[in-house]
């Protein structure tokens, strides 16, 4: 059970015992979604791009109207610190933001804002298979959409985002897939409950325009790295007849790195060459050591 893991969480500034991280139930967040998070890793006791997670969590803030009461220095230094005290070296770290439960009203101007990192061991997203090669994954599509950037503050990391993805995640696992794939409003594809798509068409590989859902970072690493690869990398709108013809299709994300994608619905496709490629440069990179 995660919550009842040794170890410590810092929580608003300090290093506390991990079965006594809590919240009150009347937290404002808890009621309507008003907070914030990140998801990174790291490896070999280094954050992938921790700068941009921190910058990206007081980025989703600002998104949200409200203002982190910590520097990304000092989140920076929290998120070592929490690897550090943990005697952690590879591992999933999680910040997250919240509104206190000082009032319960829709308005969250009254409440106080907390900010916690915990950070725990967690090897891969998927399970491998026992000689360590990825399985790929398996996607069946989603009855929900993503909306378009109006409805909401869509850019932002934000908890209250994330129930379309929880509901169509469940009802994927529920059917014996890994992950739902969602279209947007539009009827382009998007993206998966916590990853960006990537497909590959006669040796280019084509990825959806982040114009209405987040812009991940581990997407635009492998757009870089693939770049650095030699191999064409086109941002464009795909309908899902397109993405239907492709060569392979992967995803991208911190949790979830570099992963095949070997079934969308009934559609199948192999596990390809081009994937490989990039997981393996992917591998690289995580470990090389800068927080670029
Ligand atoms: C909805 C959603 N899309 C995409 C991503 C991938 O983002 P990143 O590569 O920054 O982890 C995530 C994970 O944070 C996510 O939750």
């Amino acid at each position: 059970m995660l919550q009842n893991q040794p170890g410590v969480i810092w929580m608003d500034g300090k290093l506390v015992p991990w079965k006594d991280a809590h919240v009150h139930v009347l937290t404002h967040t808890l009621h309507y979604g008003s907070g914030v998070f990140e998801g990174e890793r790291a490896y070999d006791g280094v954050i992938f791009k921790m700068q941009e997670h921190h910058e990206r969590l007081h980025a989703s803030a600002g998104m949200m109207g409200f203002t982190l009461p910590y520097s990304v220095d000092v989140i920076n230094q929290a998120a070592m610190d929490v690897l550090q005290e943990n005697n952690l070296k590879d591992a999933y770290v999680r910040p997250v933001a919240w509104h206190g439960p000082e009032s319960l009203s829709v308005s969250s101007r009254s409440n106080s804002i907390h900010l916690a990192i915990a950070a725990w061991k967690w090897a891969s997203y998927f399970q491998p298979n026992p000689d360590g090669s990825i399985p790929g994954i398996r996607l069946i599509w989603a009855d929900w959409v993503r909306p378009a950037p109006n409805v909401g503050p869509v850019f932002a990391k934000a908890n209250g985002q994330y129930i379309a993805g929880t509901v169509s995640k469940n009802k994927a696992e529920l059917a014996g897939y890994n992950d739902a794939l969602m279209l947007d409003y539009r009827g382009y594809v998007a993206e998966c409950t916590g990853a960006n798509i990537f497909m590959v068409k006669d040796g280019t590989i084509y990825t959806p325009i982040a114009d209405c859902f987040l812009n991940g970072i581990t997407r635009r690493s492998v757009i870089d790295i693939a770049r650095q690869l030699g191999l064409t990398v086109t941002e464009q709108h795909i309908t899902p007849a397109e993405l239907s013809a492709a060569d392979e299709v992967f995803i991208t994300g911190t949790a979830v790195e570099v992963q095949p994608i070997i079934e969308i619905g009934m559609q199948k496709y192999p596990s390809g060459p081009i994937t490989t490629r990039i997981n393996q440069a992917y591998q690289k990179a995580v470990r090389g050591h800068t927080h670029a």
